[in-house]
């Protein structure tokens, strides 16, 4: 695959299967996968995270602005929200999909975080996508080839750690409108500043998912939106059906 082969204007089934076998071939996974099978191969868990990712972005389909996600990891989310704009709005080109990660990990707990928990990953340098990144890449690139206008970007990387890279996105991008906001850093610092910088961008009507919320494995999460909100705390809804996002809000 050659990742600086640039997309059409129309998709290109044949080069997209070819890559997706090359990728899976690369995990030793035979092509077999696309023989109408591929679904027996979700669990119901995965299912579930699709259709609550789907639901989220249901509310806010018709509305102006970008999806902003804070924690890309290896790009489940990033690439499904980027699958259900280009479903649903393929020919609104204003909007895309802003993924905000460094891709080494969490950088730091702090005392908000609770102590490290190997369970779940919860230590520096945890949840690091740093040997996937070519391939993110390479998945980001078999997308924009599977789509019309594909030699428009829909998706955006911002490298490097939330804590600067996201104040500095939003002075240099004055005119950033956001109609989803996804919050999965896990931790208390990235969702604080996510919150601080990135909330009053969200316009009228959107949604903000806070994917540990109420999570006793993360606590830091959690307080991040309670010190945002303090007494100002509106309400928390939830997708019945699965445990992630743990709540979302829909801002008024
Ligand atoms: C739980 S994962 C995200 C999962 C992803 N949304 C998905 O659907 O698979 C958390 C991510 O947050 C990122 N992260 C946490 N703190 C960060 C920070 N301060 N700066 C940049 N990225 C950070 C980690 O690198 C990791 O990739």
């Amino acid at each position: 695959m050659d990742l600086s082969q640039p997309p059409a204007r129309q998709p290109n089934d044949a080069y997209v299967q070819q890559g997706l076998q090359q990728l899976l071939a690369a995990r030793g996974v035979g092509p077999q996968l696309f023989d109408g099978t591929l679904a027996n191969y979700l669990r119901r868990i995965h299912v579930a995270k699709m259709l609550a990712l789907w639901e989220a972005f249901r509310l806010v389909q018709d509305l102006p602005g970008s999806v902003v996600e804070l924690g890309v990891f290896k790009g489940q989310s990033l690439l499904l929200f980027a699958k259900f704009m280009e479903l649903v709005n393929p020919n609104d080109r204003s909007c895309s999909v802003i993924g905000f990660d460094n891709f080494r990990g969490f950088t730091q707990l702090r005392e908000e975080d609770g102590g490290q928990d190997l369970r779940v990953d919860k230590r520096a340098g945890g949840w690091s996508s740093q040997g996937f990144y070519d391939e993110l890449k390479a998945h980001i690139h078999l997308f924009d080839h599977d789509r019309l206008a594909g030699h428009k970007p829909r998706i955006k990387l911002v490298e490097g750690d939330i804590m600067d890279s996201v104040p500095r996105y939003v002075a240099d991008h004055p005119g950033t409108c956001i109609r989803m906001l996804n919050l999965d850093c896990d931790l208390y610092e990235p969702t604080l500043v996510g919150l601080q910088h990135l909330y009053p961008l969200v316009v009228p009507g959107g949604v903000i998912l806070l994917d540990e919320f109420a999570f006793n494995e993360f606590p830091g999460e959690t307080r991040a939106v309670r010190d945002y909100f303090g007494e100002r705390m509106p309400r928390i809804r939830k997708f019945p059906f699965y445990s992630n996002p743990g709540g979302y809000i829909i801002k008024e």
